[in-house]
């Protein structure tokens, strides 16, 4: 299964992602190509050191939206690439139909919160602000509803007394970091 990986930010879902598979862990996917929107983002900096192909693509000319010529560029990238599977991980745009119709049901996003609560930005800090006993992240097919396809898999943890934002915030990057690289193998295994 070949999947490509989109990404705005440090990118450390991607990189679990990539140790997974160097690992042996990932079954019958493969990372076949990474993408940013943004031209510093560290998410770049895994293509040297996994040797795999990674590269900014401009977005523009929106801020938050995928749509327009950034958006040609974007699937003239990613369908060059040939994937099975597009992973967003810290993509922070909205995909719009041009996007979603050109890789229509291979598409999956990573986010951390237990949706259905909590979609858009900031979803931990969402839930944390909210009191909830329980947090975590969710691994979901994209649809043109943004966080809301069809949720695949997630992971919780219950929120600690004394809990801070920031312990939060790490505890649940821990659990993504696993979730995810599990979702891919398990959808590789079946396609
Ligand atoms: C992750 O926590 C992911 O769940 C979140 O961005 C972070 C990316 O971190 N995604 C969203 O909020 C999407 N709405 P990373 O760049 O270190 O993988």
């Amino acid at each position: 299964m070949r999947v490509v990986i989109l990404g705005s930010g440090r990118g450390s879902n991607a990189e679990s992602i990539l140790v997974a598979q160097q690992a042996g862990r990932l079954s019958r996917a493969r990372v076949v190509g990474i993408f940013s929107d943004q031209p510093e983002a560290g998410i770049l900096s895994l293509g040297l050191r996994f040797n795999v192909p990674a590269m900014f693509i401009d977005p523009a000319p929106f801020k938050t939206k995928l749509e327009g010529e950034g958006e040609t560029r974007f699937i003239a990238a990613v369908q060059a690439a040939r994937p099975d599977l597009v992973v967003l991980a810290g993509f922070m745009r909205v995909l719009k139909p041009g996007f979603l119709n050109a890789f229509a049901g291979k598409i999956i996003n990573l986010h951390p919160s237990l949706l259905p609560s909590f979609p858009g930005l900031d979803g931990i800090g969402q839930a944390f602000r909210r009191g909830v006993k329980f947090a975590g992240c969710t691994v979901h097919g994209v649809t043109a509803e943004v966080d809301g396809g069809p949720i695949l898999d997630q992971a919780a943890v219950r929120v600690a007394p004394g809990e801070t934002l920031d312990s939060l915030t790490a505890r649940i990057h821990a659990l993504e970091h696993t979730l995810l690289p599990t979702v891919i193998a398990r959808l590789s295994e079946v396609e």
